[in-house]
């Protein structure tokens, strides 16, 4: 498959990407939340738990794993990559090694992995990845995002997405503005859109090719502390309006992380994201989809809470999740499948 397609079968098909890519301190972070010790043990049981989820590749086109997951297998000896494989599903590799205090810019953080990236691809690729992801992160407060602090991160994000397609894979370019704060949706716009514009200008220099790479960017959200919680609809122009000014058309397509909302909160704002989308008078040229850790993952780790007799219920839940924002693509989601049991 050529990149095109294998961006376009992650992006195009009425589907979405599930990240469960946390590192191995955050995977122990997410255990330890439901009482659970981080050994290695359970992280797998838990992984297991999610690959295995009957039907889960009705919804989700691609799952991103991290170094450690693409490494393990299920508890009947399949390797992960071939119990998603065999599930429909396209495997990915989170492939920065995580975001650092960015010298000289204090309260700011530059993301890191450039240094030995070829020889881990070639890696990745021979133990099935087909397309890899890399996270900045950004924070929006008083004076920030500084420019040096856009540009360092765009800069790296250009230089893996680079290398990503010189090893036949597909990078996901996920620059995050984090929701922390009380800034308003329309500083997060400015940031936002000062942001994307900074990476695309490093993409174009770097010579990646657009329509072999997905924008994973976060949703134009007021921060968590602010006095005005927006609505959905507000959030969904605002969003849409701040990717038409600075997304070049060519991109294959653009799946939102979820940054900490809620499940349902995030399906609802997928939801009103396409529908706006949908309509004839916006030409929004690129498919919008999801590619949520938190926002699915969530219920089910807290129905599970590492006992096997809840295997099955948390499994039930996590598709219920991957199922809403399956819906939320295609006009089908509404706040009565939330009220079904899952
Ligand atoms: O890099 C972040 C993840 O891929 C998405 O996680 O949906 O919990 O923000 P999130």
């Amino acid at each position: 498959m050529t990149l095109a397609e294998i961006a376009e079968t992650l992006v195009g098909r009425g589907k979405g990407i599930l990240a469960m890519d946390e590192s191995i301190a955050t995977c122990n972070k997410r255990l330890a939340s439901v009482g659970l010790s981080g050994t290695e043990a359970l992280r797998r049981a838990w992984r297991d738990l999610i690959v295995t989820t009957p039907n889960l590749g009705s919804c989700i086109s691609g799952a991103i794993l991290a170094d450690e997951t693409i490494r393990q297998t299920t508890l009947d000896g399949r390797p992960f990559v071939r119990a998603l494989d065999e599930a429909g599903i396209i495997v990915g590799i989170k492939v920065d090694l995580g975001a650092k205090d960015m010298a000289g810019f204090p309260g700011e953080k530059i993301t890191e992995g450039l240094d030995g990236l070829r020889d881990r691809l070639a890696e990745y690729a021979v133990l099935g990845a087909r397309f890899a992801k890399w996270r900045a992160v950004i924070t929006i407060g008083d004076g920030l995002p500084s420019r040096g602090c856009i540009e360092a991160n765009a800069h790296a994000l250009a230089r893996y997405a680079a290398l990503v397609q010189e090893a036949g894979l597909v990078p996901i370019v996920e620059p995050e503005l984090l929701m922390t704060g009380s800034h308003t949706l329309e500083q997060c716009a400015a940031a936002t859109e000062a942001v994307l514009s900074s990476v695309f200008e490093q993409l174009a220099t770097g010579r990646v090719v657009l329509d072999g790479m997905i924008l994973k960017p976060n949703m134009v959200l007021p921060g968590l502390d602010a006095a005005e919680q927006d609505p959905e609809d507000v959030v969904a122009r605002a969003t849409i309006a701040c990717l038409l000014h600075v997304v070049p058309a060519e991109v294959a397509g653009i799946a939102f992380l979820s940054g900490g909302q809620s499940g349902e909160l995030a399906s609802a704002r997928l939801a009103a994201i396409n529908a706006i989308a949908a309509a004839r008078y916006t030409r929004v040229p690129w498919p919008l989809t999801f590619s949520f850790a938190r926002a699915i993952q969530w219920p089910a780790l807290q129905i599970w809470a590492g006992r096997d007799a809840n295997l099955a219920r948390a499994q039930v839940a996590l598709l219920k999740r991957a199922n809403c924002n399956r819906a939320a693509l295609v006009g089908d989601y509404d706040q009565a499948m939330e009220l079904r049991s899952a």
